[in-house]
């Protein structure tokens, strides 16, 4: 049933929206979250009026006081929201109006599209700022079990086969570089969202005397010297969604981290591996099979990433074809970036937990790290140090594995005159590279998984980490 038009901008209607149209369109079902940036909005934005002299310092502080006690209806539960007020922004500015007559001021311009836009960006540094810190704690767990299984050794895998014998630590470490990367991409979506949108107005700025470096210092979108930042142009600055863009692909970049991450302790924690345990505080067990520990933290956490990489798509097709500047499309960016930002620090706090109950099965780490065919690179080595090339060092490698398997022999308990047959480069000492300390000791360049590297990685990373 058609109603009367509401006061916002039902000037020029008969009536007002159908319900359908109104259950359709309205936002605040999803955007009341951003009541705490909005209010900030709010403020500095009538304390730049009051500062150019559009309103008065009077009528100023009758709007923070005012602002302030929504605010706190809102966060004491006792507010009532309006699906008749469409979004976040009317519901305030409403309830505001009801007790401060000067808020009929407060929007002097300013359009909902400038609104939502500075709302947003305060978003996004306030949910940067909260992953980059959940991600850090991932990282300590990931440095705790590094520092407490320091001297663990086990086989690293290419093609999830046996490769070559690294430290656990290094391995933990390769997490450590991918979760550091994340935090720089988040860093880097803050400090993109640092430029203050209020003064675009819908579209093309307004004829009034503001102060648009006033607002954006109010709000802290300044630079590191302090200056403000404001956006440049007023039409970019309504239709610009990159952010929403860079932030779910921060988002489901992280996640592709904690999947690959997820799937190693779940190849790791199965009895064909067991190099270690999952906490029981982060696996289910099994409605049917009494035995089973499943490690669902993990097979949630690779899940889940497909959500976040469902949110990405979602915001490019959703601007993709948009004409400039602002459609009532774009409304449909939040819910995307919302549920983005509540799963990744969700799957952030899940992966900390689940690294940190861990424990690592030092015997059956040791027992798969023996395997001698782990250093059959370091034999072809051993034949390039006496001269031989290095594709003829493989060669010969090669053809001792093949004759350890047709003999049934570990590689290192070959007979030792049967192996300096195949090629002259053998000596009678070529079973030393056998020896994993040694094998490790000299992998020592940077970037290396040998002890000494180890070593610095661990001063590196206490430093990094705090
Ligand atoms: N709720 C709206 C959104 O999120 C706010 C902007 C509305 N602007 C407009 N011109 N109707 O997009």
């Amino acid at each position: 049933m058609a109603k009367k038009s509401q006061a916002t901008w039902g000037g020029r209607f008969s009536t007002g929206p159908a319900d359908l149209m109104l259950q359709f369109s309205e936002s605040v079902s999803f955007d009341r979250r951003l009541a705490p940036f909005d209010v900030a909005g709010s403020k500095a934005h009538s304390a730049m009026l009051a500062h150019v002299g559009i309103i008065t310092a009077k009528e100023r502080d009758a709007i923070h006081a005012g602002l302030d006690a929504v605010f706190a209806d809102i966060t004491t539960g006792k507010f009532t929201w309006s699906t008749q007020l469409e979004d976040v922004h009317m519901n305030i500015e409403q309830a505001l109006t009801k007790n401060v007559p000067a808020a009929a001021k407060l929007h002097t311009a300013r359009s909902r599209n400038d609104q939502v836009a500075t709302d947003m960006r305060l978003f996004f540094k306030h949910a940067c700022a909260v992953i980059s810190e959940k991600i850090l704690s991932a990282q300590k767990a990931l440095l705790a079990v590094a520092s407490r299984d320091g001297d663990v050794l086990i086989p690293g895998y290419t093609h999830l086969q046996r490769a070559q014998p690294v430290f656990l630590a290094h391995h933990l470490f390769a997490y450590l570089e991918m979760l550091e990367r994340d935090r720089d991409r988040f860093a880097v979506v803050a400090d993109h969202a640092n430029w203050c949108p209020l003064g675009s107005g819908a579209i093309a700025g307004t004829t009034l005397p503001i102060d648009r470096e006033f607002t954006a210092r109010q709000l802290g979108f300044v630079d590191a010297k302090g200056r403000p930042r404001v956006t440049q142009n007023s039409m970019d600055t309504v239709a610009d969604r990159d952010l929403y863009i860079e932030f779910a692909s921060a988002c489901a970049l992280f996640g592709v981290h904690m999947s690959r991450i997820a799937e190693d302790l779940i190849i790791w924690s199965s009895v064909e591996f067991k190099f270690i345990d999952l906490p029981d505080t982060f696996c289910t067990g099994s409605s049917l099979m009494p035995q089973k520990k499943n490690p669902d933290s993990c097979e949630l956490l690779r899940g889940k990433s497909a959500r976040l990489q469902g949110n990405l798509h979602t915001l490019l097709t959703l601007v993709k074809g948009l004409p400039l500047t602002y459609n009532r499309d774009l409304q449909e960016d939040k819910p995307p970036v919302f549920d983005s930002f509540d799963q990744t620090a969700l799957c952030a706090d899940v992966l900390a937990g689940t690294i940190a109950g861990m424990t690592v099965f030092r015997e059956r780490c040791a027992e798969a790290v023996a395997d001698p065919a782990l250093l059959a690179t370091d034999l072809a080595d051993y034949l390039v140090a006496r001269g031989v090339p290095f594709r003829e060092a493989h060669h010969a490698v090669g053809s001792v594995v093949k004759l350890a398997e047709s003999l049934k022999l570990p590689l290192d308990k070959l007979p030792a005159a049967e192996v300096m047959k195949i090629h002259s480069g053998y000596g009678d000492d070529w079973a030393v590279v056998f020896d994993l300390k040694r094998a490790m000791a000299m992998r020592k360049g940077t970037g290396m998984p040998g002890p000494s590297q180890v070593k610095r990685q661990f001063v590196r990373w206490r430093k990094l980490l705090g």
